[in-house]
């Protein structure tokens, strides 16, 4: 553990607190733009085709990227304050990029009209477009912002990780696998960072890379690019971004549970081996959203198949036999940050598991495209990452008696799973009924039962949002008022 002066101790504090309530005031407008979404696929409300899909734009990248901030913040602030000394500077730096970023895909996705979905898959962006022109430059380069903000501030936390503890290599806890004794003990948060933000800055690398292709052509029309490639690039960039939020939340979950277990979580072998598969299994996953691209070798897909099931194993099922071996018989107290840890390792598996699912070949062919596919990842963002924030909100807000008191807080908690479970199940159902994902309503579509069964789910799923809001604010109420006052002046 480092020391920290009270005045740096407050500097980093002020820090995430600026992150959280960007996070607070974000993430509630996406949700509602979420609710938009499935009103008009109810028929509860009308809206242009064009408009659905600049919210539905603005919501997909806006989720992805409001959330990976978040849990990009939550890291900082805990390694900031425990194990090496961050810039605040350059945190405050990564942070007005990001919201200059966030604030350019606003306006264009919202007064442009910019429709092309999160991937923005070439040639999309350039043909057949209900935008403005300008809107298309001016989302590009906020997403280029947004990629410089991250890779500045994973490549800052890494480096001055890997100078603490004496090189990446160590980081990445290379020096428990040989016979000499390990000669100082790395926190597996380190190690998680590590193994998740190198991974982050390749694929941030490889998005900028597509990002000024496309600026490119923006400026030059007459270019034109091998949309396949660019297709892999764009969902090495995007599978890569989703894994490594998850896995960044899982670092601080390593980190703090055992405060509330009262079991040390250390590094050993075991968690070695499992973390580094998992570097390499990040980066070769992705591979199983190219099994409709028949023009790509057939190799890739042998492989995507391998490497999503392989992927499950390391992380997935050490963590979660960490997690029972954490509480098992460990009279842990239910305060409201351990339930939302271990639901949200909860949520994490099932839609792991839906993943997995549909990443083999045979069950692709009928799945792809249908709404399972938002059903799985809406299951292990919502029920899983976002689960993993708000239990970090509470922790740098309650005291561990406060958090353990706070019923209305775990009401919020309750409601908000409730609400969660239900407008996932209504995607899971679309699946299973061949529902198509991306349809701005189902009212075009010739088969009647597509047409009445997606609405129906889409009009149900509408109501279980509602609750999902309604325990948010719940939980809001206790965490905003106490955003100001350090939780250990309330002790
Ligand atoms: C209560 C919260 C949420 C609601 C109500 C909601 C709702 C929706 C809806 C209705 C769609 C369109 C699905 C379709 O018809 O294909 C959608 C798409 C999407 N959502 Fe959410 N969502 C929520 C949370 C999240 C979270 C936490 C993430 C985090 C990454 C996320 C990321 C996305 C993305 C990336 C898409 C676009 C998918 C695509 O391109 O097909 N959403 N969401």
């Amino acid at each position: 553990m480092i020391q920290l002066s009270f005045e740096e101790q407050k500097g980093q504090r002020k820090f995430v607190v600026a992150w959280s309530i960007t996070f607070l005031v974000l993430f509630p407008v996406l949700i509602a733009l979420g609710l938009l979404m499935r009103l008009n696929q109810g028929e509860i409300i009308a809206m242009q085709p064009t408009t659905f899909y600049a919210i539905m734009t603005l919501h997909g990248l806006g989720m992805a990227g409001v959330l990976f901030s978040m849990s990009f913040a939550g890291l900082w602030y805990l390694i900031g304050t425990r194990y090496t000394k961050l810039s605040l500077g350059m945190g405050y730096f990564v942070f007005a990029l990001t919201l200059a970023g966030v604030i350019g895909l606003t306006v264009a996705t919202l007064i442009g009209n910019y429709a092309p979905g999160w991937y923005l898959l070439y040639p999309l962006p350039f043909v057949g477009t209900s935008w403005e022109e300008w809107s298309n430059g001016m989302a590009i380069i906020s997403l280029i912002i947004l990629g410089v903000a991250w890779i500045i501030g994973s490549s800052h936390i890494v480096s001055a990780l890997a100078k603490e503890y004496d090189g990446a290599f160590n980081l990445l806890g290379w020096q428990y696998l040989g016979k000499k004794e390990v000669k100082r003990e790395v926190p597996p948060i380190a190690m998680i960072t590590t193994i998740s933000l190198i991974a982050g800055v390749m694929s941030f690398l490889i998005g900028a890379v597509f990002l000024l292709l496309l600026l490119l052509k923006y400026f030059e029309p007459s270019l034109s690019f091998d949309p396949l490639l660019l297709k892999n690039y764009v969902f090495f960039f995007g599978h890569t971004l989703v894994n490594i939020t998850l896995y960044c939340c899982l670092g601080w979950v390593y980190e703090l549970l055992p405060e509330f277990t009262g079991r040390e979580w250390k590094t050993n072998k075991v968690l070695v081996y499992s973390w580094n598969c998992t570097f390499f299994f990040i980066l070769f996953a992705y591979f199983h959203h190219l099994y409709m691209d028949f023009a790509q070798p057939m190799i890739f897909n042998y492989f995507g198949q391998i490497a999503s099931f392989s992927s499950s194993v390391p992380a997935s099922a050490i963590t979660m036999f960490g997690i029972i071996a954490q509480f098992y018989h460990s009279k842990t107290k239910w305060g409201i940050i351990p339930t939302a840890f271990l639901l949200g390792v909860a949520g994490w598996a099932i839609g792991g598991f839906a993943a997995v699912v549909d990443s083999a070949i045979a069950v692709n062919k009928i799945l792809h495209n249908t709404m399972w596919v938002p059903a799985h990842f809406h299951t292990y963002m919502l029920c899983g990452v976002v689960l993993f924030i708000l239990g970090f909100l509470f922790y740098i807000t309650h005291s561990k008696a406060e958090q353990e008191r706070n019923k209305p807080a775990k009401i919020g908690l309750w409601l908000f799973i409730t609400g969660s479970a239900g407008f996932l199940s209504m995607f899971y159902m679309g699946g299973l009924n061949s529902i198509p994902r991306r349809y701005a309503d189902y009212a075009s579509s010739p088969i009647a039962s597509t047409h009445d069964t997606g609405a129906l789910l889409a009009y149900i799923a509408a109501i279980f949002i509602v609750l999902i809001l309604v325990g948010l604010l719940t939980m809001y109420a206790s965490i905003i008022f106490r955003l100001g006052a350090d939780k250990r002046e309330t002790l």
